[in-house]
Order: C-alpha cells, then sequence, then structure tokens
C-alpha cells in the first residue's frame, strides 16, 4: 500500500533538538534527535535486549539510553554501555534509517537503505528561500494520506467546507484543466475572474474590490502537494499577481493516520511577521476543516470495508482519480522491481514569479 523507496517528510528541522522524539510512519516506530554536532539521528523505536521502546529513555551525551536496564547506543546504533559488565555485545544494534535535512525539514527514507540517494529528495525551495516568506503548521489526521491527497487534487470543497477563509461560489462553478507531467505530477488548473475576494484572500492582499484568481492542485505521488494561489486586482495585470504556494507535505502514519506538515510561502509582504501569523492562523483554520470531513470519511469507508471511490464519478473528480493512477504505477514498479526509485520532477515554475506592489 505503501511507496517505500521514496523520501518522506519526518519532520521540521527546527523541532528536532538533543531530546527524544518519537514518530511512526508507514507502521514504522522510530526515535528522532540531534547530535551535538548537529546530526539528525534516525533510529527504531526498539531497544534490541528487552524490545521496549527507546523512546521511554533519554538522551546521554549523544547516545539513547534505555528507560529500563540502562542500556546505552550511539548514533550509528552500536551498544556503547552495559551497566555492570566491560565488554560490549556487537550483535546489539538498533536499527538507524536514511535520514536528510533539506528545506528546513528532516527527511526519512524507509525503503532499501544502500539506494537512499538524497538527489532524490523533491524540490520545496519555497520553504527555505530568501523570496518567500512562510507560515507553518502540523497537523495529525485520522485518515488515509490518499483521502487527503484526494481532498487537495479536488479543490470545488473549498466552496461548501472553506467558507470562512478561502471559499466561495466561484471555486466548484469553475472547470478544471487536468494534466499529468512526466508520469509523476498531476496539474488540476482552474481560472476564477472577476470575483469577489474569499475573506483570506482579501486579508492578504489588502482589498476587498473584484480580483482575477487562479490555483494550480499540484500533486507527485505518493505524499507531495502544493496548492499554487495567484490573486490580483481586477484592474491590474496578472504578471504582478500575488502568490502563495501552500505545501502539503503528507506521511502515512499508519494506514488510517496521517502527518500533515505544511509551508505557506508567500511571493509578497515578506517582512510583515503579523501577515505571517495572520495566514497560519487562517490556513490552520482551513486545514482543521478539512481534517473533520477526512476523518468522518475514513470512518464511514472503514465502516463499509473500504470500498473504491468515488462510488459515483463526476467532472470533479479527474485530479484524484488521476492522481490515484500514478500513485498506482509506482507501486506496480516497486512490486516489480524492489530496488526502483522515483525521481522527482519540478513542481512549479518561478522564472515569471514577480514581486507584486503592496495594495
Ligand atoms: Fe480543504
Amino acid at each position: 500500500m505503501w511507496i517505500k523507496n521514496c523520501w518522506y517528510v519526518a519532520g521540521f528541522s527546527a523541532e528536532i533538538g538533543q531530546t527524544l522524539t518519537a514518530r511512526k510512519f508507514l507502521n514504522q516506530a522510530v526515535i528522532l534527535w540531534r547530535t551535538s554536532a548537529g546530526n539528525v539521528v534516525i533510529m527504531e523505536d526498539r531497544c534490541p535486549h528487552r524490545l521496549v521502546p527507546l523512546s521511554l529513555g533519554t538522551l546521554v551525551k549523544d547516545q539513547v539510553q534505555c528507560g529500563y536496564h540502562g542500556l546505552r547506543f550511539d548514533e550509528k546504533g552500536a551498544c556503547a554501555h552495559v551497566p555492570g559488565q566491560e565488554t560490549l555485545p556487537k550483535s546489539c544494534q538498533v536499527k538507524l534509517f536514511p535520514v536528510a535535512e533539506r528545506h528546513s525539514l528532516v527527511w526519512i527514507w524507509l525503503g532499501e537503505a544502500d539506494i537512499a540517494d538524497k538527489a532524490l529528495i523533491p524540490d520545496l525551495h519555497w520553504m527555505d528561500s530568501p523570496d518567500w516568506t512562510v507560515s507553518r503548521g502540523y497537523l495529525r489526521i485520522n485518515a488515509d494520506y490518499r483521502l487527503l491527497n484526494d481532498n487537495l487534487l479536488d479543490l470545488s470543497h473549498e466552496t461548501y467546507v472553506h467558507k470562512e477563509t478561502i471559499g466561495s461560489g466561484a471555486v466548484a462553478d469553475s472547470p478544471v484543466t487536468v494534466t499529468v507531467d512526466g508520469g509523476r505530477v498531476v496539474r488540476v488548473h482552474r481560472e476564477m475572474p472577476n470575483i469577489d475576494p474569499p475573506p483570506l484572500f482579501a486579508l492578504v492582499l489588502n482589498h476587498t474590490g473584484k480580483i482575477n484568481r487562479w490555483q494550480v492542485a499540484i500533486h507527485m505521488a505518493p505524499g507531495i502537494n502544493m496548492t499554487e494561489a495567484g490573486v490580483h486586482p481586477v484592474e491590474t495585470d496578472r504578471a504582478l499577481a500575488h502568490i502563495i504556494r501552500p505545501l502539503h507535505l503528507l506521511t502515512p502514519e499508519t494506514e488510517h493516520s496521517t502527518h500533515y506538515f505544511w509551508g505557506v510561502p508567500r511571493n509578497f509582504r515578506l517582512d510583515d511577521a503579523e501577515l505571517t501569523v495572520q495566514l497560519q492562523k487562517g490556513v490552520a483554520h482551513t486545514f482543521d476543516e478539512d481534517r473533520d470531513f477526512l476523518e468522518i470519511q475514513d470512518r464511514c469507508l472503514q465502516a463499509e470495508g473500504m470500498p473504491s471511490i468515488p462510488q459515483t464519478a463526476v467532472k470533479v473528480d479527474v485530479g484524484p482519480v488521476q492522481g490515484r493512477r500514478l500513485l498506482a504505477a509506482l507501486l506496480q514498479r516497486e512490486k516489480e522491481d524492489p530496488r526502483a526509485v522515483h525521481p522527482p520532477v519540478a513542481l512549479a515554475d518561478d522564472s515569471r514569479v514577480t514581486m507584486p506592489p503592496a495594495l
């Protein structure tokens, strides 16, 4: 059910310090911590001695000390100390996972360790570029991560679910164009000319007159999503649009729960700290609304034995259906070759992005 040979987001760099953080990815329990030299370590959350979680222990001078009998393990996973004895059992080893830090994120590789190539990390430079300012957040959702991908590939729900922030009748009423790029990325494009700005856009634009709005839902299997949104007053040029590129970075926790790391980069009012907080709050509210629906949907699906969806396909399902097809193709590739990898492609192009003037 899960793609293994790819990098998944394991956390924000800023949240991993010299203390143990316990998380589960793809049903694999791990601990994350940072050495005094600054390297992030991800190891199995399991003491090889008595099999209790190492997360019940503590970090002692760059070694993880098991909370049960005090055995210690170094950053390579090797046993470094056994209380009451001199010799160290060589076979007593904690499993390590390949880890990387890029774009202010910590990444984990859960597939074949010797093919974990950092060149396969998706380009998410918007998360730490000086040309963009980012609002960030995290949400844990008790739903199958594929339902989150479906949600992000069919944004017509904004009209009904997100009325208080980004939704308006124009979203569901505007047709979409769907393209598939390089067998890796689905794009669902929608234009909404000459509309009243939904509340969150009125706030970020500081403008309540008519706007032109577009959005592109971009999905790269298994769990990288961007929702490019461009808005500008109807009397101004599209080339000077205010652009936000929300990134929705999904890592399955279990079959029915998902880590949702998100960042909302914008190309305007870069130094406006108050706007960063306002966007953070507005987006968090929006994603809480998604969570409510997704958790109910997951429970309904489980109660019905996980039937395939949609039961009735309508036009806006084209994006999610294409997303599921890409995922199925990657899964098939790994089934045929357990060492297959899936090179990422570019999500969006910055070459035509210009910082817009303040309104
Ligand atoms: Fe939503």
